[in-house]
């Protein structure tokens, strides 16, 4: 049973209270933008979509800090047994899932890097081609997948962000 939004509410809560910062604001953003293109796509749920997303960055309670995050985050989802949110919370800096394209720092100790790989497949190398180019390339993909679903620019589902980058 993943959380309710009430506990996710709360757990961010406390969370920004150990590590305040914007990545908190930054949750509540990403959590409503979640939220309304999930509520768009047929057969995904908007509430969960919502928590989820507030719950992605939620391993920076602990410290200021690069790829830490991920494991940090992951950690905590499970011990309260937030299984789809600790999968998130490790794997949402790899669109493309090579761990190696990663544009963070890995500020894990050998064992945590270890542990974070099996969970990105190293099946695609890359060689000189910077992997920035290929992030952007498939966060695109992801941009036209769900703007095919929705039937729309997913930037009109997007609180504030109109008006914000567009005006
Ligand atoms: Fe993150």
């Amino acid at each position: 049973m993943g959380p309710d939004r009430t506990a996710a509410i709360l757990t961010l809560e406390k969370a920004s209270r150990s590590n305040p910062g914007p990545w908190v604001d930054h949750s509540r953003y990403v959590a409503q933008a979640c939220g309304c293109i999930a509520s768009r796509c047929g057969g995904m749920c908007a509430e969960r979509a919502y928590v989820l997303g507030l719950l992605h960055d939620i391993g920076r309670y602990a410290r200021v800090s690069s790829e830490r995050h991920l494991i940090d985050g992951y950690r905590l989802c499970v011990e309260r047994g937030w299984e789809k949110a600790a999968q998130i919370c490790i794997s949402h800096a790899f669109m493309i899932q090579d761990i190696e394209t990663s544009i963070g720092t890995f500020d894990v100790s050998r064992e945590d890097y270890l542990f974070m790989e099996r969970f990105v497949d190293v099946t695609i190398r890359y060689g000189v081609h910077p992997s920035t180019v290929d992030r952007r390339k498939k966060t695109l993909e992801l941009k036209a997948y769900f703007e095919h679903k929705i039937g729309c620019s997913i930037y009109t589902l997007l609180p504030g962000v109109i008006e914000n980058s567009f005006r």
